[in-house]
């Protein structure tokens, strides 16, 4: 007899209205992203102004409400400078993060073209790395301000009457890490922080910021960072940043579907030291969280690093190409099942990161087309019917132990749902490699709603990838979950992503 699992899926216990933010990404100047991924002027698939059409589409398919820009790692050495005015008149850089030449042709005018083209907001990220409160300044005022003063004009001289408008910017990148060009102190770097938010709020009241966090939980720094950074900070930002990424480096496939159990720490971590430095300021602000880079990395570890090496200051090399397999996929569900059960605290969500680098959509090297990776699927099921309110799961397990976790649950699952559609979407992952399990839903409380279908992302080769033409890895819908008298019952085969959908009946 299958093993078994029981929900309850009741609208009276809601989690949270999610912020569709949490299906954002990320577009670095990083390898083959921005030039070759997004931008190609000259390929028989890009328009007039040289972005991709094929990506654009595949980005729509996403539907990704928010991009961060510009970096990442790039962002602590970037003069936003460069890459304003006339394309030809831009200088090119040596792009010292990544090792790469930058050439300036995509700015910040071409990338908002671009992300207003595929729905997407701009998070744009100022550099406190190598350059400070004056420079974010100028940069904003660049940005949003309308017009009569030394840098609006200057955009309105550059051809954007408008404001661009961003709403939400994230105050440097990852600046715990040594890796960082002008890495610094908890200290140094909260007090950069809260005096940058202080004076680009004088600029532009309406915006949000995002505090760096961690660069990762294992940091030697972690939770003391946090601490600190937000001892300064509190008042002055809306959201802190966590990043994570995960690997099978040991081939343990077992150990590595329980990472998102560690993400889930991760996150319950950050929330208890947000409310320590809360109490300690005697705040009634809550500090939301904005998880910016999450995905899985690792795939591509060595060749990058034989790039950065021993073939330095290329333009656009072939950088963290990780090629997904299907085990990737399910942990790329699994995290987001976490980021749902969040939704009360995580508001904004970075797939780190969109095109070519470690990325769902990917362009072909050759120039012929573009393709989904395996980690499209869950992402865009999740954007597509994750939206609405995230339910409480009530969800009792059978369990089995790994490597290096003890007795994880096979079956994770969360349930959303989205009231002006009559929907309600179940995203199920079954993480037991070897055995199928049974999950009944108690979903009394939709009384009325029936099946609309069960669509599963499942193959018995969890290392299969997808390639340009290629698409081993692919959902299909299947008829194994029925509903009577308010229960679902579901069969979720061993290693698959499942998604249940339910809709009203037309009465
Ligand atoms: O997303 C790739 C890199 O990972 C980013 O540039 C950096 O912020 C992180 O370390």
């Amino acid at each position: 007899m299958a093993k078994k699992a029981k929900m309850v899926v009741d609208r009276a216990f809601p989690i949270a209205q999610i912020d569709k933010r949490i299906y954002g990404s990320f577009i670095e100047h990083l390898g083959r992203a921005v030039y070759d991924g997004i931008y190609q002027p000259g390929h028989p698939l890009s328009d007039e102004a040289g972005f991709r059409r094929d990506v654009i589409e595949l980005v729509k398919e996403l539907d990704v409400p928010i991009v961060r820009y510009p970096g990442g790692n790039f962002v602590s050495n970037f003069y936003w400078e460069d890459s304003v005015g006339p394309v030809e008149q831009r200088p090119h850089r040596l792009e010292l993060a990544w090792k790469s030449l930058e050439k300036n042709e995509v700015g910040l005018h071409e990338f908002s073209q671009w992300a207003k083209q595929a729905n997407s907001e701009v998070m744009m990220a100022v550099n406190l790395g190598t350059r400070g409160i004056t420079d974010a300044c100028n940069l904003l005022e660049y940005c949003n301000h309308p017009g009569g003063s030394r840098y609006s004009d200057l955009r309105r001289k550059h051809g954007q009457e408008e404001p661009y408008g961003f709403k939400t910017w994230c105050l440097g990148n990852e600046m715990d890490g040594p890796w960082q060009l002008g890495h610094k102190t908890a200290d140094e770097y909260g007090r950069l922080a809260e005096e940058t938010a202080k004076a680009m709020h004088i600029i532009d009241p309406t915006i949000e910021f995002v505090a760096c966090g961690s660069s990762n939980r294992q940091m030697p720094t972690y939770a003391i960072w946090e601490d600190t950074v937000l001892s300064h900070t509190y008042e002055y930002v809306d959201y802190l940043s966590l990043h994570t990424y995960y690997g099978n480096r040991s081939g343990d496939s077992n150990d590595f579907l329980a990472k998102s159990d560690d993400m889930d720490a991760f996150i319950k971590e950050i929330i208890a030291t947000c409310d320590y430095v809360k109490a300690k300021k005697r705040s009634k602000k809550n500090m939301y969280l904005s998880f910016d880079e999450w995905n899985v990395w690792y795939h591509s570890n060595a060749a990058d690093d034989d790039i950065t090496e021993n073939h330095p200051w290329q333009v656009a090399p072939p950088m963290l190409e990780d090629i997904y397999n299907f085990e990737d996929a399910l942990l790329v569900g699994l995290m987001l099942i976490v980021l749902l059960r969040h939704s009360d605290r995580v508001k904004v969500a970075c797939l780190a990161q969109l095109v070519n680098v470690i990325a769902p959509i990917m362009t072909d090297a050759n120039g012929e087309g573009s393709w989904r990776q395996t980690i499209f699927y869950p992402f865009m099921h999740a954007s597509k019917y994750g939206r609405g309110v995230a339910l409480q799961p009530v969800l009792s397990s059978p369990r089995h132990s790994t490597s290096g976790h003890d007795e994880i649950t096979d079956v994770e699952a969360v349930a959303v749902y989205n009231e002006e559609k009559e929907e309600v979407t179940i995203f199920a992952v079954n993480r037991n490699l070897e055995e199928d399990v049974v999950l009944d839903s108690d979903v009394r409380s939709f009384a009325g709603y029936k099946v609309a279908e069960h669509i599963v992302l499942e193959c018995p080769d969890l290392k299969m990838v997808n390639a340009f033409g290629q698409e081993n890895v692919k959902p299909q819908v299947t008829d194994r979950t029925t509903l009577s008298n308010g229960q679902l019952t579901s069969m979720l085969h061993k290693a698959s992503w499942n998604v249940i959908r339910l809709v009203k009946q037309a009465d």
